[in-house]
Formats: structure tokens, sequence, C-alpha cells
């Protein structure tokens, strides 16, 4: 049973034990979703990586298989990204069975002690048993390093237009887009970047996506930072614009956001899903990753969340909002209608709520500030909220219990509002020891962490200045055993 130790997320996935950090290879495959996941299996802190396999049905219900990819004498197994290669471009498919082929770098620690630039390249692995058992490639390297320290996190999609596989690879300050006919030999397209958004840390995890708005194609370009992001650490950027099989072209020069909060990292979405974009990231922060206080094992993953466009004052942004299965975790729903707050009001005396474990959404006139509360006896607090005379949101976790591991945990994040609406919609995700907050429409994003003394098992909304809300409160049910 690991359902019940202490800051156990009850439907986010968690290993069992040990150290996780960014999702990989993550892929649909029928009827199965597949992560595969930065994982080291002899501590809960980083070391040299394996990739960790679970599949669900539902991205929710997680069930954790053996190891997929191990070190070997190319080096440790870094992120990367798997396809299905329907076409057996790759030619690894055998007696009509189609390839999953996996695209990840491997990090040569003994070049990199050796000084060496040329640390890290691209490789390949293949199964023919739907992800159960691979094979690395006997050709590995596929991409050799030209001489780039940070050279790393292949993700592949196929280019229907012209036929060919797109690498969208993180090269140090910049992207590098690569093109290959069959996954094995790749050839180099263009740079994105290096003169555009932010710039506080190295360029890591990308991930290239077609996605429609208004019927029109458009991409959208993820770049993780590291360090850089808006409320400090790490975080991931996104850029949208044109894509032609060579060069990715912004709209815009502007630096967006995909998650204000500080826990939202590596994001990238699965293959092979279709209409559906969805996209799942490593809910921790290098800044403080491995000092968290949980135990046995470290760090969760984010709720999946489906991608779309939206235009705001003739830019692009990208919306974010929990896939739709989480509606089979909902217990019996409590409508708020015009509930109007002054001081406070304890919507678990209401609700009978007694846990973090809710989703929580809201719709609140934007006239005055407002905060949900989600609290213990103890005093520890998490506090999401909207701040009128900033015209923002906020998450602060400077009381949620412990916070002391690691300097910089325990602050006040804020979010810009970036829709323009009179009413403010807001959606909580709460499970255990963390917040994920959606509001209009997924527009602003927060994601965050925390780690109360004991569980959160109270939950109010306060405003001093009063305001009328309406909303429903949810329950959730436990996904882990
Ligand atoms: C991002 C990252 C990747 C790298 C992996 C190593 O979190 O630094 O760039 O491939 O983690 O575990």
């Amino acid at each position: 049973k690991t359902g019940s130790v202490p800051h156990r997320p009850q439907f986010h996935f968690s290993p069992k034990a040990h150290w996780m950090n960014d999702p990989n290879g993550m892929l649909y495959l029928n009827g199965t979703y597949h992560l595969f996941f930065q994982y080291y299996p002899d501590a809960t802190v980083w070391g040299p990586m394996h990739w960790g396999h679970a599949t669900s049905k539902d991205m929710l219900h997680w069930q954790e298989l053996p190891i997929a990819l191990y070190p070997d004498s190319l080096g440790w197994i870094f992120s990367g990204s798997a396809v299905v290669d329907v076409n057996n471009t790759s030619g690894f498919g055998k007696d009509g069975k189609t390839p999953l082929v996996a695209i990840f770098t491997h990090h040569n620690d003994k070049l990199e002690k050796a000084k060496s630039d040329k640390f890290q390249y691209q490789s390949l692995a293949y199964s023919l048993d739907e992800g159960k058992t691979w094979t690395k490639y006997a050709g590995n390297p596929v991409l050799p390093n030209p001489g780039i320290t940070d050279f790393r996190d292949p993700k592949v999609r196929w280019y229907a237009p012209q036929k060919k596989w797109i690498m969208t690879l993180a090269t140090k300050d910049r992207i590098t887009f690569y093109s290959s006919p069959n996954l094995k030999n790749w050839t180099r397209e263009s740079d994105f970047g290096k003169d555009l958004g932010a710039h506080g840390g190295v360029w890591e995890c990308p991930d290239l996506l077609p996605m429609t708005h208004n019927g029109k194609q458009a991409w959208v370009l993820l770049v993780s930072i590291n360090p850089g992001g808006p409320n400090g650490g790490s975080a991931t950027q996104y850029f949208v614009g044109d894509f032609d099989g060579k060069t990715f072209k912004p709209y815009s020069t502007k630096t967006k956001w995909m998650d204000y909060g500080t826990d939202n990292y590596a994001g990238v979405t699965f293959s092979n899903t279709g209409n559906r974009t969805i996209l799942m990231g490593w809910m921790s922060n290098w800044q403080y990753a491995r000092d968290v206080p949980t135990d046995p094992w470290r760090s969760a993953n984010t709720v999946p969340r489906e991608l779309s466009l939206r235009e705001v004052d003739k830019e692009l942004y990208l919306t974010s909002t929990p896939i739709k299965e989480l509606d089979k975790l909902n217990g019996k729903t409590t409508s708020l209608s015009n509930v109007p707050v002054k001081g406070q009001y304890d919507v678990s005396a209401k609700t009978g709520q007694k846990s973090a474990l809710f989703k929580l959404a809201l719709s609140v006139p934007a006239v005055n500030d407002f905060s949900v509360v989600l609290a213990n006896e103890q005093g520890n607090e998490l506090v999401i909220g909207y701040e009128k005379s900033t015209n923002s949101y906020y998450i602060d976790r400077s009381k949620s219990g412990k916070t002391d591991f690691e300097k910089g945990f325990g602050k006040r994040h804020t979010a810009p509002r970036i829709a323009t609406g009179n009413t403010l919609s807001l959606t909580l995700v709460a499970d255990v020891a963390s917040v994920e907050l959606f509001a209009d429409g997924g527009l602003t994003v927060m994601t965050d962490i925390f780690f109360p003394n004991q569980p959160l098992n109270k939950l109010y909304i306060k405003s001093a200045t009063g305001i009328s809300i309406s909303g429903l409160f949810t329950p959730l049910t436990k996904a882990v055993q």
C-alpha cells in the first residue's frame, strides 16, 4: 500500500519508490497510455538515469511496470520521446509488428568528467511488444554530438506534408530542428530562439505541436528552461508560430509561460493521441526537487492537461485544462450559488469535506480580492487568490507547513491575469500535496506543491471586502492503491 503515506498524491502519478524527474516517451497505443520517466532506482536523489515505465487506461490509475531502459556503455538514459512507427520507416518492425521507437539522449558521464563537450548524443531503442521490452539499436548513436555541451531531449513527430520525421532538440541556448526519413539518419534543418524568449537558464525538453485555431493551423513550441522561471527555478515557456518542415517562425516575440507556478517542468505531449493534445509535466522544480520531504519516493507528475489555443488582444495563448477523464473521480458535487462571502465562508462545513482531495470550480466577479484557503488545526495554510490591484492570481505557500528544507520554497507566487472579462473563473484541483489552478479557461495556470505537517482538512473562501461567489465543489476519489 502506498496510498496512505504522508504527502502521497492520490491520483497524480508518483513512483512507488525512489527518484523521478521528467516524463519521457509518452504515447497512446491500443487503449493504453504509456508513461516513461527519468528514474534512478537506487536512491531518492538524481543519479545515473533509467527510463521507468507505467501504463494507464485513463492517465489517472497508473500501474508501474519494470524499468524500460537501463544505462549502457554509451551512457545514462536521459530524456526523450517515443513514436509509433506505423509505416515501419525504421525497419525495426518484424512479422507485421509495428515498432515503437524511443529516441533518447545518451549522457556519457565519463566523457563529461574527461571535459569533453560531446558527452550527449541521441540514440534509439525499439519495442515489438507494446513497450514491455526494448532493444537498443546497434547503430547508436544516431545523432552524434557536433560539439555542443547541452545537446539533448529529442522530441520526435511525423511531419505528414513532407513524409519525414522532425526532431526538436534542445541545444544549449536554442532549439535545433532535424529531419529524417527513417529515424536513423538525421539532417539539420534550422535553429530557433537564440535571441528570443527567456534565457535565464539552459533550454531543455522542447516539444513542437501542431494545433488549430479558428480552423487554421498554428504550431506551438514548448521550451523548458532551468533556471529562469517567472517565480524562480525551472519553468516552461512557449512560442506560437508557423512551421514548414524546416523553420519555425514565431508570430510574436512576447515571452509566454505555460504555467506560472513553480511545479510544472519538462512537460511534453503524448504521441499518437489523434486530435487530442495532452501534456503532462514533472510536478517539481530543480531548485528543491532533491530536498522535498517525501519518503520513500521523490516527485510526482502534474494532472494530464488538454492544450488549446485562444486569442486575447491579437496574441495567441496556450490554454491548459485538466483532461476530461478526471471527472471519473468525481464524488457528489455541492453547488454554491451566489454565496455572499464577507470575511470567511467555511466550505468544509457546507460540504463535509475533510481532505485536500477535490476540485473546486468558482465563478467570481473581478471586483475585489478574495482567496481560497486550505488549512489544518496546526495553522498550516495554503492560499490561492486573486488580487484586484495588480489583476493577478497568486499561490502563497509560505505558511503551508514544512518549508525550510530549501530557502526559496516558502514563497508567494504570482501570475498575471491574461483574460479580460468581468468574471473570473477558477478551477482548482487539489491532491494532498499539490494544487493546480486553471484560471479563465486555462489561460493562466499555476501549479504548486506543498508539504503540510498534517493533512490540510479545512477549506475556506475568504474576502475582506466582500464578494459573491458561485461554483461547484466536487470531492475526488483516490486512484492509487
Ligand atoms: C530536465 C533534464 C533534461 C535531461 C534530464 C536528466 O529536467 O535536465 O534536460 O535530459 O533532466 O535527468
